[in-house]
């Protein structure tokens, strides 16, 4: 595996493949088994794999946790090559934005839900981020994790909307043996936190299976919250049912809903969520 740092690099492998399909997972590094899963996928779809490692400083907030976000490069890339990996496209800041454009990409109406209420502007970082690596490797496939729910569908709208030429790829979440979904920020988790953070998955189980039993949306949601609260330490920012992957509150004529949950504990923002199908239901 190459570990390249700046776009002349990166494209200089990338002109000596041409040709071939190229399946490009993005992240934000500290890797784990969920971002091994989107690796292992792309690994088994595509002709060559290139990843990138890029703690993207336009998808923070001026109060968020981007000095302190985990970083173990050297792990990483033990990880990347064992998943037999081609590329590992890790560039500075300055590579990625060395001067402002002043143009911006605004994600609209679906970044106002969910965490875009307490985290503004954290979806257009995402899309600047997301639409230069996307031109910089032009991939067939791109890989992203139904963890993150609403990036998903905020990008796979983004790119069905703007023609984007790649084919955006679903994966299931990653979980721990106990429940908890893998995520970078749980080392952030106190021992005690760490018990209680199972049971943002099993709160969110019990919102489905009220839903499912009643379809009684307003009761699965209470019944849902009251359990996080009961069982954990953490503030509950929100815990809500909406379409997907449209986000509407309507969803009638729905073919999956979304339940989703986002958690305060002391140094880590969690979030978890559910995807029923509802035909068959
Ligand atoms: P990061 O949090 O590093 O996640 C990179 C990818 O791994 C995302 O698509 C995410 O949904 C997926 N992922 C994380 N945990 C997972 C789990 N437990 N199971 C399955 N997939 C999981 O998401 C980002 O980085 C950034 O916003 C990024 C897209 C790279 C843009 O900067």
């Amino acid at each position: 595996m190459k570990t390249v740092q700046t776009i002349n690099e990166l494209q200089n492998f990338l002109d000596s493949n041409k040709g071939k399909s190229i399946g490009f997972v993005p992240t934000m590094g500290y890797l784990h088994e969920g971002h091994l899963a989107l690796l292992t996928k792309a690994r088994e779809q595509n002709d060559i794999v290139v990843s990138s490692i890029f703690v993207n400083p336009a998808q923070f907030g001026p109060n968020e946790d981007l000095d302190r976000y985990p970083r173990d490069i050297e792990h990483d890339t033990e990880l990347a090559t064992k998943a037999g990996i081609d590329v590992l496209f890790v560039p500075p800041v300055n590579e990625m934005y060395p001067s402002e454009s002043g143009i911006t990409i605004h994600a609209g109406e679906l970044s106002t839900k969910l965490c875009g209420e307490s985290r503004p502007g954290h979806f257009d970082g995402v899309l600047k981020v997301i639409t230069k690596l996307f031109h910089l490797i032009q991939p067939t496939k791109a890989y992203f994790g139904q963890k993150d729910a609403q990036q998903l569908a905020i990008i796979e709208t983004f790119v069905k909307a703007y023609n984007f030429p790649v084919q955006i790829e679903r994966v299931s979440t990653v979980r721990e043996a106990d429940g908890l979904a893998k995520s970078s920020r749980n080392v952030f988790l106190s021992e005690k936190e760490r018990a209680e953070a199972i049971h943002l998955y099993k709160g969110l189980t019990i919102s489905t299976e009220i839903w499912r039993e009643t379809k009684d949306i307003s009761l699965a949601i209470s019944e849902g919250k009251r359990y996080i609260e009961q069982n954990t330490s953490g503030k509950i920012d929100y815990l809500e049912a909406l379409a997907y992957p449209n986000l509407q509150s309507d969803f009638n004529h729905a073919e999956q809903i979304l339940f989703a949950t986002a958690v305060f504990f002391e140094n880590a923002r969690l979030i978890d969520n559910i995807i029923v199908d509802v035909k068959g239901v």
